[in-house]
């Protein structure tokens, strides 16, 4: 059992209170019930109020920089409405100091929690240990940081990137079993230093070191972005004539470089084969199209398991360190029925 929190001893502690005054037998004139006069509200009154049993939970979220974060932040706002929790939500515009600003200011404001998916992978243990010095518990969602220190946060709560590194690479290793030349493969990375731009790098280099033929033969970051997804498959057209798969580790930067491909006169999803991790409604249109061949699933809709997470931490309940969340795999003809329902 861990150690019950600051919030959790308060609630325990107003539970006791209402037991004892319920079966006190004080509840003559002076329960709420029959105190229909003017006078003073009751101790009980007071110490039950509503708000003082309200969580407040301090959120710093990455950015808006895709359609993934967009339906993540939707999702942690509408959870932490739906739990009747007060939420302290802020953008860092993909910027870690940001980042560390809005956890300081959660501190200062003695949040009840604080749930943060980092921007980038290292750099937060001086925070982190601000965070527990102050009594406050900390949940990372989405994204891990490399901590050595497990004990600054409670959980994580998100997916495995190296084993959606390795989908990637599987799907890609089977399509080309039978090559016997050169597979020439670029790729667009997330924001450097993040965990999933790591993590899906890695995994997919270890799954296709198994076929020699499969070349990486360029590789950079499109920042999770539409825009810069864009900007960079138009320079990798221009480097190198003979691209066979692209490897996008969002549907954003697929999108964009989908733009690219047919700007230089090439059909996506035939002339070069495209792979992309998400799984949002825009990558399943193209995915639909053809212009995608396969969508490695990341789940955006973490809302309610956080919302869980926070109530279990502030009760003081055990907690698992890693949460993650199950995921599937598309190819085109799987994204096409599965369109209609596809909620993000
Ligand atoms: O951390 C999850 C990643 O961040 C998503 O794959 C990407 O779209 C987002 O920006």
């Amino acid at each position: 059992m861990k150690p019950t929190t600051k919030k959790g001893l308060a609630l325990i502690a107003m539970a006791m209170l209402v037991f004892t005054t319920a079966c006190g037998g004080n509840g003559g004139s002076n329960s709420p019930a029959n105190n229909k006069g003017g006078s003073s509200p009751s101790a009980t009154e007071t110490t039950v109020a509503p708000d003082d049993k309200k969580i407040t939970l301090g959120f710093s979220q990455v950015g808006a920089e895709s359609g993934w974060r967009t339906a993540n932040t939707q999702s942690v706002q509408d959870s932490a409405k739906e739990a009747g929790f007060e939420l302290k939500f802020s953008d860092a515009q993909q910027k870690q100091e940001n980042q560390i600003k809005a956890i300081r200011t959660y501190i200062q404001q003695k949040v009840d929690v604080i749930a943060f998916s980092p921007v980038v992978e290292s750099g937060w243990d001086t925070v982190l240990k601000e965070a527990k010095d102050a009594g406050i518990p900390v949940i990372l969602t989405d994204r891990a940081v490399d901590s050595t220190d497990t004990s600054l946060y409670e959980t994580f709560i998100g997916s495995d990137f190296v084993e959606e590194g390795r989908r990637a690479g599987t799907w890609l290793v089977d399509q080309f079993k039978d090559a016997t030349g050169n597979v020439n493969i670029v790729e667009l990375q997330g924001t450097t230093g993040s965990a999933p731009a790591n993590d899906r790098k890695a995994g997919f280099a270890e799954v296709i070191a198994s076929n020699a033929n499969l070349k990486v033969i360029a590789s950079q970051t499109g920042d999770f972005t539409r825009a810069k997804g864009k900007e960079v498959m138009q320079a990798f057209l221009k480097a190198h004539a003979d691209i066979d798969v692209l490897y996008a580790h969002n549907d954003d930067m697929a999108l964009g470089a989908i733009q690219a491909i047919e700007a230089a006169g090439l059909k996506p999803g035939v002339d070069i084969i495209i792979i992309s991790v998400d799984g949002v409604k825009d990558g399943f249109v193209a995915a639909s199209e053809g212009k995608i061949n396969f969508i490695v699933e990341c789940n955006p809709l973490l809302g309610p398991q956080l919302m869980q997470a926070v109530r279990d931490v502030v009760e003081g309940k055990e907690v698992p360190k890693r949460i993650v969340t199950e995921e599937g795999v598309f190819t085109s003809e799987e994204a096409k029925s599965e369109l209609p329902n596809r909620k993000y």
